[in-house]
């Protein structure tokens, strides 16, 4: 398998995130492991888990076993919302690292927003915990237009991202804009669609003439936007395909045709549980 080459960063509120990172959700003991070392000696630079998905051990074993850096990892976790009261979140955040084994992770988020705790509350413990030096940066996870102006104005440390459902499939043009607004980086989880991109036909024919698969133009399509992508795979030899990304560009045109794929409902997460319908 050939290594991945330097992935490009973007930079937020005084982060620099790699554009492409590992998704891990759902990806288990000795899988979850041996996918976070493989890509990280292939060459990724960002790992993506949450104390939601049962696997920041494995992360960090991966991780640890790989022998690069510590310092040269972008390591997110996400703390779930039923921590979220001040002295919960604080406990959670330090879990995460015991079970990571780093004494501190790149970036921390909400996981999604929690209408039954007051939001100012918890942006402050996310406040205090980045203080504290248990996170380099901190940022928000599912917030609508709406929330991230709220975090944005009650934070006291600057919020680096927000990340959402983001595929050629749905329409976030109003989210998007909103965490420009505010300088924060858009992170798209479930960047192939949950794997859906690969069949679609208007993605295969522009992969064609680029000599690339549809997941790697649905990939493409996103981080031409200074979209970070966090594609998860099991499957090793998927690993290299999700990062080369970054030696052809897609014309206005292709990127326009692809644009028109969007559609206002085609979300595949289910949210209704956080209390919100719609983005915006
Ligand atoms: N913040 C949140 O609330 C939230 C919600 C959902 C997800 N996330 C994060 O975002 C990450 C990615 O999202 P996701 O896991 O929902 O979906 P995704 O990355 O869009 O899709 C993953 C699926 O695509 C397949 N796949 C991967 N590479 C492929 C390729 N090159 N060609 C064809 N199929 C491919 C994988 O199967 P194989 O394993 O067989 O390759 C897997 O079934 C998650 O793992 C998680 O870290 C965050």
């Amino acid at each position: 398998m050939s290594t991945v080459g330097s992935i490009p960063s973007v930079t937020a509120n005084g982060a620099k995130i790699p554009l492409v990172g590992l998704g891990t959700w759902d990806l288990r003991g000795r899988t979850c492991a041996r996918i976070v070392e493989a890509a990280l000696r292939l060459g990724y630079r960002h790992i993506d888990t949450a104390e939601m998905y049962d696997n920041e051990r494995e992360v960090g074993e991966g991780l640890h076993a790989s022998g690069v850096k510590r310092g040269d990892v972008f390591v997110t976790t996400k703390v779930w919302p039923s921590h979220f009261t001040p002295r919960e979140l604080e406990r959670a955040a330090h879990e995460s690292l015991a079970r990571l084994r780093v004494r501190q992770v790149d970036l921390l988020l909400l996981h999604w927003p929690n209408p039954q705790i007051p939001l100012r509350d918890t942006i402050g413990a996310l406040c205090k915990v980045k203080r504290d030096g248990l996170t380099r940066h901190i940022g928000v996870s599912n917030f609508t237009v709406k929330l991230v102006a709220e975090a944005v104005q009650l934070a006291t440390e600057p919020l680096v991202c927000n990340q959402v459902e983001c595929h050629p499939f749905l329409d976030q043009s109003k989210v998007i804009a909103a965490c420009r607004k505010h300088g924060m980086a858009v992170v798209a989880y479930s960047p192939i669609a949950r794997g859906s991109a690969r069949n679609d036909k208007v993605l295969a024919r522009i992969g064609a003439a680029h000599d690339k698969t549809a997941a790697q133009v649905c990939l493409r399509f996103l981080v031409q936007q200074d979209i970070v992508v966090i594609p998860r795979t099991s499957k090793e030899q998927r690993l290299s395909e999700n990062a080369a990304i970054f030696d052809f560009t897609l014309s206005a045109a292709e990127m326009a045709e692809i644009a028109g794929l969007a559609r206002r409902d085609g979300r595949l997460i289910d949210w209704s549980y956080s209390g919100n319908t719609q983005w915006d």
